[in-house]
């Protein structure tokens, strides 16, 4: 079940098609983001799921429980594959997600996974402007707990915290991938598709190491050789 998910940050409906059009034949797993997603509207993921594409809505909702929950309703009726909440809203806010998702017929086969730490945030960040002064690693576990007891399937953490999130019989979707010979931009806790494999993540997802090669689908299969 392992897989490549590729984090389709793109300006608008144009630039995403153009990109896709190269992958035809492929059906690669697509992250639809916020960027997209705030220009384009439900009406790009309908036509998504339409054109048979597996879709992980990033939306990271954040908010009290129930505006969480009626806004999953309405991100339930659009059947995706995967969604996800931040896991910092609390259990209660994560409960009311999977009350809204499940409240609807297509939403029951959605995957809702938390965001524990934003992969960006290193344990500096953590001490010094979140205020929080538990390892990094402690913070992913407690969050993952929370998702479990609210009745999540998983989260989204970084591939070097892949290995306690499958103890605790979640599956975990991991960010902040790099080949070997790339560069890390913003990420900071990062790990290759091969390393990611070796510590058990289920899904990984891939942004710029992919879309922003002179060769999108070489990148893509690399990934793909590497990690399934
Ligand atoms: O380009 P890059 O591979 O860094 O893109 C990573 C993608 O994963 C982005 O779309 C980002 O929003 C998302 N993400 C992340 N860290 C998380 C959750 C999601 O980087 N914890």
């Amino acid at each position: 079940m392992r897989d490549v998910i590729i984090a389709c940050d793109f300006k608008n409906r144009e630039e995403l098609f153009v990109f896709l059009k190269k992958f035809e034949g492929l059906n690669p797993f697509l992250k639809i983001g916020m960027e997209i997603f705030y220009k384009e509207g439900p009406q790009l993921v309908e036509e998504l799921k339409r054109m048979g594409c597996r879709i992980f809505l990033d939306l990271k909702l954040h908010d009290i429980p129930n505006t969480v929950e009626k806004a999953m309703r309405n991100i339930a009726k659009l059947g995706v594959d995967i969604t996800n909440v931040h896991a910092g809203g609390g259990i209660e806010m994560m409960k009311a997600a999977r009350r809204g998702l499940d409240s609807v017929e297509e939403g029951k086969n959605t995957k809702l996974i938390a965001v524990t730490m934003l992969t960006s945030i290193s344990q500096e960040a953590l001490e010094k402007e979140l205020k929080i002064s538990m390892p990094l690693q402690e913070v992913v576990k407690t969050y993952a707990n929370n998702a479990k007891e609210a009745g999540l399937d998983g989260v989204v953490c970084s591939a070097l915290e892949a290995p306690i999130i499958k103890k605790m019989g979640l599956i975990s979707v991991t960010p902040g991938i790099r080949f070997a010979d790339d560069s890390v931009n913003d990420q900071k806790r990062v790990a290759t598709p091969a390393y990611a494999k070796e510590l058990g993540a289920d899904y990984i997802v891939v942004g710029r190491s992919i879309t922003a090669q002179d060769d999108p689908v070489a990148a893509y299969k690399r990934c793909l050789k590497e990690f399934c």
